[in-house]
């Protein structure tokens, strides 16, 4: 194992690393990509709260995973822009559309900065987090490269030889290019510390107008403990050749703080050493542990 990503699981696409779950061809169709007036993306760097997000935006949108999207997975409810699979014909998805991405700012489809009426969430978490669960995840996803050296992917992660490349250049590039898009920026520590007034966030800037009981029935969903017995939620129904289910759950710890009890103090300084600048210069007040204010 090296520093470099293996090919059999990442390509490079101007600048940015892919899975090759998709490939260069369709990825770069994705820049002319229709959008239509109603369209909704949820942005974000991998392992930064999407399926939280996806789910909380069905539960939204579809009124409760409903209108027909009652036996759908996460995945096809809130279907990924540059991941179709299934080779889904997205063009003649049911309106509202609402799609998930891992697309840094520069390759989403040029319609979405033309028209800023288009809304895209973007949620971001602490790297230190975003990093650990990565490193689990890449054991539990077989599509992902398995890296057992913490201290090696750590490296990789702080060079960007990552899926979703460097994480700093991802959210100073969507933070940065805001005034481009039509854009609700969200923390995963803030959906922990306070869920319903994410949800009401999210309701406002979509033009949502839920009951009070309604979003009381949003937010107990979109728990972690629930979201955790949801076979859908969890990923649980997804195939042998995708994810491990022996391996652990998609849903694992869903907290803040946790790369405390995996990287040790030297790791901890060496990671502060190599982003800390970049990271002071991000409009953002990082929670590094779940007792923080947010
Ligand atoms: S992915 O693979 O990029 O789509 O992963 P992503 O969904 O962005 O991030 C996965 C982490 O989000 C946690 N998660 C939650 N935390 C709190 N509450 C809820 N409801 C929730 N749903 C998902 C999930 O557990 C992953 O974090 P870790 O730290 O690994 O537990």
């Amino acid at each position: 194992l090296t520093m470099e990503p293996s090919k059999e699981y990442l390509f490079e696409y101007k600048g940015y690393y892919f899975s090759v779950e998709t490939t260069p061809e369709y990825v770069a169709t994705l820049e002319d990509f229709e959008i239509k007036d109603s369209d909704i993306f949820l942005a974000t760097y991998p392992k930064s709260g999407t399926v939280w997000t996806q789910n909380i935006l069905s539960l939204i949108i579809h009124e409760g995973h409903r209108n027909g999207t009652e036996n759908m997975e996460t995945m096809e409810r809130i279907p990924w822009l540059e991941y179709n699979r299934e080779n889904k014909d997205y063009a003649s998805l049911p309106l509202p559309r609402v799609f998930a991405t891992h697309l840094p700012y520069y390759l989403v489809p040029r319609d979405l900065r033309k028209k800023r009426a288009r809304v895209i969430i973007y949620v971001t978490r602490n790297p230190k987090d975003v990093m650990v669960s990565y490193y689990h995840f890449s054991k539990y996803m077989t599509t992902l490269e398995q890296i057992p050296d913490f201290n090696l992917f750590m490296e990789r992660f702080l060079a960007g030889k990552v899926l979703g490349s460097l994480w700093v250049d991802h959210v100073a590039g969507w933070y940065s290019h805001a005034e481009d898009f039509n854009i609700l920026f969200l923390t995963y520590e803030e959906m922990k510390k306070d869920l319903r007034s994410a949800v009401l966030k999210i309701c406002k800037f979509l033009g949502k107008k839920l009951s009070d009981e309604d979003v009381d029935s949003v937010v107990r969903q979109a728990t972690f403990e629930n979201m955790r017995k949801d076979p859908r939620a969890n990923y649980e129904n997804l195939p042998d050749d995708i994810v491990a289910k022996d391996k652990g759950s998609f849903l694992r710890k869903g907290t803040v703080g946790d790369w405390k009890n995996i990287m040790t103090v030297a790791q901890n300084e060496r990671f502060d050493k190599v982003l800390g600048d970049k990271m002071k210069t991000l409009p953002i007040r990082f929670v590094w542990d779940i007792n923080d204010e947010v």
